[in-house]
């Protein structure tokens, strides 16, 4: 009798060939009855190993069984690399409409972000000073000992640095090198400049951020940010000053807001003083944010202290000047009359969708 597993490999062969050419998990789907169902020629085979002896019936089963399963493996791979690059087919295809769905939406209005109103408030100050012939000058926030403090006639140990709450950075010698508290180590590195290349006289402003170990409140951040002023030329009067602060009074701030300069206390100037504008919340009547006065100190200022002179290298008898320093945010929480400075830091969209 001849062997019924004859033709085995040949079938086997065959529908691998059947199997790896179908493109398509359809296609595959079509051929399956005919390649592991009932309709195969494997179930065929089957039915005739019944005439073999037990013994060559049983191998012959196994035979066939290996057969069967090596065509099931082949098929069930053909079927999941198929379905899955259908299905990646698929997803590029809705990848696409989802594409379009976005593309579409952008021409909705979203909204961009924009600068917040701090760094609005420092651009339109410098707006205001470059009108009046400044120009503007930035200067590191890391500094020295020599120019925070002692070029500005705040000498070691002097009384006076007990007005600016100090952070202290832990490099090289205990309290040499600091956060900038104020913006005027700025005038410093600037008249040292000028005397190095020989550019006096200095119409400047120097906006930045500065530091104090403030606890944050109302009206303090302990990081927070000033703007600097220094005229330094022949022939420079507190008159000159005073215009000054005066015409950017109401340049910044509008005509119904004035100006007055008190006697106050800055070591690297004298005479010195504060200076203060209109309340901008009761226009002067008197409320409580400025405790009834009618008037709100913005910053100091003062003429350059010949001790400040000398510690750069100006002739004191030669050249005269004037400075002065107030709070870009400070200047923001009365333009736009917010109530407690700490929304500055807060990142709350609400508030910073106001300001743009
Ligand atoms: N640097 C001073 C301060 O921050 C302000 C100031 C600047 C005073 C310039 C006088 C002249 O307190």
């Amino acid at each position: 009798m001849s062997n019924p597993l004859e033709q085995l490999p040949d079938l086997v062969a065959t529908a691998l060939t059947t199997i790896s050419s179908s493109v398509s998990a359809e296609e595959l789907r079509g051929h399956e009855p005919f390649l592991v169902g009932k309709r195969s020629p494997f179930t065929n085979l089957q039915k005739t190993l019944g005439s073999l002896e037990p013994e060559e019936r049983k191998a012959a089963g196994a035979r066939l069984q290996e057969a069967r399963r090596e065509v099931e493996a082949a098929f069930e791979a053909r079927a999941d690399v198929l379905s899955a690059a259908e299905r990646a087919e698929l997803y590029e295809t809705d990848r696409l409409v989802l594409g379009d769905v976005v593309a579409s939406k952008i021409s909705l209005p979203l909204s961009a972000g924009h600068p917040g109103v701090v760094a609005l408030t420092q651009q339109s100050l410098e707006d205001v000073f470059v009108g009046m012939g400044f120009s503007v000058a930035e200067g590191p926030e890391i500094e020295t000992d020599w120019y925070n403090f002692e070029a500005l006639n705040i000498p070691p140990a002097h009384p006076a640095r007990g007005m600016w709450d100090t952070f202290y950075l832990d490099l090289g010698e205990p309290e040499t090198v600091l956060l900038r508290t104020h913006t005027s180590p700025t005038q410093i590195h600037l008249m040292e400049a000028a005397v190095t290349t020989g550019t006096l006289p200095i119409h400047a402003v120097m906006p930045g951020r500065c530091f104090r170990r403030d606890t944050p409140d109302a009206r303090h951040l302990a990081a927070f940010h000033q703007i600097e002023g220094l005229v330094v030329d022949k022939g420079i009067t507190f008159a000159d000053l005073a215009g000054v602060i005066e015409t950017f009074t109401k340049a910044y701030f509008g005509p119904d807001i004035a100006s007055r300069l008190r006697p106050a206390y800055f070591p690297f100037t004298e005479p010195s003083a504060e200076f203060e504008i209109t309340c901008t919340i009761c226009r002067g009547e008197g409320c409580r944010t400025c405790s009834h006065t009618g008037w709100i100190e913005l910053g100091g200022c003062g003429m350059v202290d010949p001790a400040v002179f000398r510690a750069v290298g100006i002739d004191p008898d030669e050249y005269s000047g004037f400075a002065f320093g107030f709070g870009i945010d400070r200047c923001a929480q009365m333009r736009h009359q917010i109530a407690d400075m700490r929304a500055l830091t807060d990142n709350d969209v609400r508030f910073l969708r106001q300001f743009s």
